[in-house]
């Protein structure tokens, strides 16, 4: 398969009112999965909270995700899920929240079965699940994906099963309560899906599409990041979507893979942690046409403008030496972490690309 999207999709100011009833009569009764602070700062839970009441149709609350989800917190969420007999899981927020309403919704659907199921290659039912982002980074509004963090592995790690929304309510004002930090660092993480999905062994001319696409919106808003009015955020929030849209069809290739320790292990965010191998992974990439096409949609004239691009957006971030050699090492043995990037790769080449 080329090409599946599954998901229907309502990107506009106010969706979440403007669809409420669609978004009520997905099921009886809905679990909304939540974090503690954003969703309620920026006015998307009461918004999805709403749609409920003047719809007449009951729902749970679970508002205890953590940044960077464990599947133990997904594993309260389910008691709850099946003790309350919903039918449908509503995600509300970053990444995280919309990660782990779709393992929550997994583990609902198969109350007897025990978390490890989350990482075997089983077929197994789960529950519709409907998402409202509330950033513009990760892009899990459209994506099968669903990364947790594993303590016992100190990383993070995506489950083993495509769990694709059936629904995503994708409104840009709820950005705009969004620290600069947070836009940008999520900002470059979609950045990361548009070049890894158009840098990758899976990549063919229909999904690229996406990516060249995602690039070229990229080019119009990259140096208003620090002074985003409504059309900007409007434009993060499609380049987001889109680049769910690409890397569902390719996944990710070598920053996302050494950026999970760097999250776990230093606390960095995900987008920044990805963002500081994005330069060396473009001088590195075999296919120089094809990097340099990549600058190019995006509007930068050479590597080194875009690392400096980087570098004065993200900062300085300081891995050390031992954490670099150790990454790079477990990536060089883990065949599955190499195979969404088309050619040899050497330790010593991925120890450099951080620059
Ligand atoms: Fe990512």
């Amino acid at each position: 398969m080329n090409i599946y999207l599954p998901t229907l999709i309502y990107s506009e100011k106010d969706c979440v009112m403007k669809r409420g009833n669609i978004l009520a009569s997905t099921g009886k009764k809905a679990m909304i999965v939540t974090g503690k602070h954003s969703s309620k700062a920026n006015g998307s839970l009461q918004a999805v909270v709403d749609a409920f009441e003047k719809a007449g149709k009951p729902y749970v609350i679970f508002d205890d995700i953590e940044e960077n989800p464990s599947v133990e917190t997904v594993m309260r969420a389910r008691d709850i899920g099946v003790k309350e007999q919903v039918d449908f899981v509503v995600g509300v927020g970053g990444g995280s929240p919309l990660d782990a309403c779709k393992a929550i919704s997994l583990m609902i659907a198969n109350p007897l079965v025990g978390a490890e199921v989350l990482y075997e290659n089983v077929m197994l039912p789960y529950l519709p699940v409907v998402t409202v982002p509330t950033t513009a980074g990760t892009g899990s509004e459209v994506t099968p994906y669903a990364i947790l963090t594993l303590h016992q592995n100190k990383t993070k790690k995506s489950i083993s099963h495509k769990i694709y929304p059936v629904m995503a309510l994708v409104d840009y004002t709820y950005l705009k309560t969004q620290s600069e930090n947070v836009l940008i660092n999520t900002v470059v993480d979609a950045l990361a899906h548009l070049i890894e999905s158009y840098l990758n062994t899976n990549a063919n001319d229909l999904n690229r599409m996406y990516s060249e696409q995602g690039l070229r919106m990229f080019s119009q808003v990259k140096d208003s990041l620090r002074k985003p009015d409504d059309s900007v955020y409007k434009t993060l929030s499609n380049i987001a979507m889109i680049a769910g849209m690409a890397i569902a069809h390719t996944g990710t290739s070598l920053p996302h893979g050494l950026s999970y320790s760097v999250t776990y292990e230093l606390g960095v965010p995900h987008g920044k942690a990805v963002g500081i191998y994005l330069g060396g992974y473009l001088k590195l990439y075999q296919n120089k046409e094809e990097s340099k096409r990549v600058l190019d949609f995006m509007g930068f004239d050479d590597y080194d403008g875009f690392s400096a691009y980087l570098k004065e957006l993200l900062g300085d971030v300081q891995i050390p030496e031992e954490l670099v050699k150790r990454n790079a090492a477990q990536i060089f043995e883990n065949k599955a972490k190499l195979k969404n990037y088309p050619y040899d790769v050497t330790k010593d080449q991925l120890e450099k690309l951080l620059g």
